[in-house]
């Protein structure tokens, strides 16, 4: 039975003084029954995760990380930097950084690799355009960006990483992918995985993210083959992103 599993994705939004408030209602809400939950909150407000959330229940990370360890990189932040400051999980490919920064599949599975390299868990976002849905290439291009990651790691690896699948109209829209429809992208990722390991495939959490609500997160996450989220915009309200956590447990 696999554990479900909700990340917050803060994306570029916060303060310390807004932070401590948010991160104090989340741990006084959240009992860790049976399901896991993360913060994925901007570098600089790692120190603070730390402090807050040590001895909690609650997980953090990161939202993005270098493909190289260390080095001339202005502006880059390593795996092993992450790992100083006790992140568990850290996004690898997330949409926005796709699309606002260029990343290619082949450099999302670079930082995957770094990532594992530094015993941290990559949680690897795929997901389609409306342009490619309407065009009828959702399965195509998540299977591709999938793919690009398959490829590089060795098969032990495969128990080590979280899949989400965020499709990109569904983000921050308010328009949220219908269980149904997640329900199939979800099926096919972890058919794919499973052609290379069935056990991995069986054990993999593969996470749903856009526009994911409390009122909406209960039919989501009663699908066979979700097994949690990656929340946005709700995961800014302590109130919100427990509704979600609570759905989950
Ligand atoms: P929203 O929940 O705001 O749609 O964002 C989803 C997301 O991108 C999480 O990574």
């Amino acid at each position: 039975m696999r554990r479900k599993l909700v990340i917050g994705n803060w994306k570029m939004n916060g303060s310390l003084a807004g932070n401590s408030v948010l991160l104090s209602g989340i741990v006084e809400g959240y009992a860790a029954r049976n399901a896991d939950c993360a913060v994925c909150v901007p570098a600089p407000y790692l120190a603070q995760c730390q402090t807050m959330l040590k001895g909690t229940p609650l997980s953090w990370g990161a939202q993005d990380v270098s493909a190289y360890a260390a080095g001339a990189y202005t502006g880059e932040v390593a795996a092993s930097m992450l790992q100083d400051f006790g992140c568990r999980y850290v996004l690898c490919g997330h949409s926005e950084r796709r699309a606002y920064h260029q990343e290619s599949s082949e450099l999302v599975a670079q930082k995957v690799l770094a990532a594992l390299n530094a015993g941290l868990t990559p949680v690897v976002c795929v997901g389609e355009t409306l342009e490619q849905r309407e065009a009828g290439q959702s399965a195509l291009v998540v299977c591709a960006q999938l793919q690009a990651v398959l490829d590089v790691l060795e098969t032990p690896a495969l128990e080590r990483i979280v899949l989400a699948y965020e499709p990109v109209w569904a983000i921050g829209t308010g328009k949220t992918a219908t269980p149904a429809i997640a329900q199939e992208i979800h099926a096919l990722l972890r058919k794919q995985v499973a052609k290379r390991n069935a056990d991995a495939a069986a054990q993999l959490q593969i996470l749903y993210g856009g526009s994911m609500k409390p009122d909406n997160a209960r039919d989501l996450l009663a699908q066979p083959d979700i097994d949690g989220g990656l929340i946005g915009g709700a995961a800014l309200k302590a109130a919100d992103f427990l509704g979600i956590v609570h759905a989950a447990e």
